[in-house]
């Protein structure tokens, strides 16, 4: 009997059913890009109302697609946190409200370890703990120790902006849509990632795992819109448009290398596992790869579809269910508690 998982942190709209043995009998995303794509930007008041018309016929979908009928749901899982409180609360209520029906379990769990847990269902036991885990997503970039599915200890992360919000803003800023990665990561493409000189912040600072993206995105913009130019001057275009793409794209590559490398050193792990939005990236996803070989490490990155969010990766939950946890009704939202790891634990 398969769990349902609901999805509902930012701006997808997500549900999946998952066998206790891991296997994924449906999959539904139904992305807000469109909605939001005019503010470049998720805008939490209109993801939150779009998750209200969509959660329903998502999960119907997802159910009928695998086959499933609602009575056969042998427990439900939401993610919790974190997340924008709006739309964490849509998929809360819808999950509760199916678990109260039905009389099944719910329990909820976190989005970043279930990003992490994303490698667990595509690589299966190869991938053993601890390790280190790197989440790069919009919302989030942080690094952690891993020392199980649900025991995860924050090593640091960045200060300011995460790296998908920077690729985000830094397509804006080049005229490109949304979301950014992609948008960037197309117009990279034979750039020349040396054309122009970016900082990497806090990259060489050896004394902390923490990454800064906030500087780069500025000193983009000083590129596209010198001080005292005419605020008409025209975008980017062709070969300079390519090569600034390139090297912005060059820069958040190397400093979230810079502090993987560095978490490896510290933690003396010989594993990372990826996951996030970013990691759906290739020069990261390349670059990771080029690391493992030359570090003599393994790495663990999900197919891109599992790095961009999903319920597939609420397949964490049977972590716990199959523990005997129950969260019941009383299970609440916690949004901005990104810090630390919810099912840490102590
Ligand atoms: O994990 P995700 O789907 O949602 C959050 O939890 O935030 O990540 C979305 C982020 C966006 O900022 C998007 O621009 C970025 O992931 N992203 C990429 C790529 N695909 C998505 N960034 C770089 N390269 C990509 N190919
Ligand atoms: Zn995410």
């Amino acid at each position: 009997m398969p769990l349902l998982a609901i999805e509902t942190t930012c701006d997808e709209t997500a549900a999946a059913v998952l066998t206790r043995d891991r296997q994924v009998l449906s999959s539904v995303v139904a992305s807000q890009e469109k909605l939001h794509a005019r503010w470049r930007g998720v805008v939490p008041e209109v993801a939150s109302r779009a998750h209200v018309e969509r959660i329903i016929p998502v999960i119907d979908e997802a159910l009928s697609r695998a086959g499933t009928g609602r009575a056969d749901v042998e427990a439900v899982a939401v993610a919790v946190r974190p997340g924008l409180v709006g739309s964490l609360l849509v998929g809360l209520a819808a999950g509760k409200g199916i678990a109260a029906a039905l009389g099944v379990p719910i329990v909820g769990y976190d989005h970043l370890a279930a990003h992490l847990y994303a490698c667990r269902i595509a690589h299966g036991a190869a991938l053993t703990y601890p390790c280190v885990g790197l989440v790069a997503s919009g919302g989030h970039t942080s690094l952690f120790l891993v020392h199980g599915p649900l025991d995860l200890e924050r090593l640091g992360g960045t200060i300011d902006d995460a790296a998908g919000e920077a690729f985000d803003k830094a397509a804006s800023l080049l005229g490109l849509g949304y979301p950014g990665g992609p948008e960037i990561e197309r117009a990279a493409a034979g750039g020349d990632p040396r054309a122009q000189r970016l900082p990497r912040p806090l990259a060489n600072d050896h004394g902390r795992l923490d990454m800064s993206f906030s500087g780069l995105k500025t000193a983009l913009r000083y590129l596209v819109q010198p001080p005292g130019a005419a605020a008409d001057r025209p975008r980017p275009q062709g070969r300079e448009l390519a090569d600034l793409a390139a090297s912005f794209q060059r820069a958040v590559v190397d400093s979230i290398l810079a502090k993987v490398e560095l978490a490896i050193e510290r933690s003396g792990c010989d594993a990372v596992a990826v996951g996030g939005g970013v990691a759906a990236n290739t020069l990261l996803r390349d670059d990771l790869e080029a690391l493992a070989r030359r570090r003599g490490l393994r790495v663990f990155i999900p197919p891109r579809s599992l790095c961009t969010d999903n319920a597939v990766m609420g397949a964490i939950a049977w972590e716990r269910l199959e523990r005997g946890d129950n969260d019941g009704l009383t299970l609440d939202v916690a949004p901005g508690t990104d810090r630390s790891a919810l099912h840490r634990r102590r």
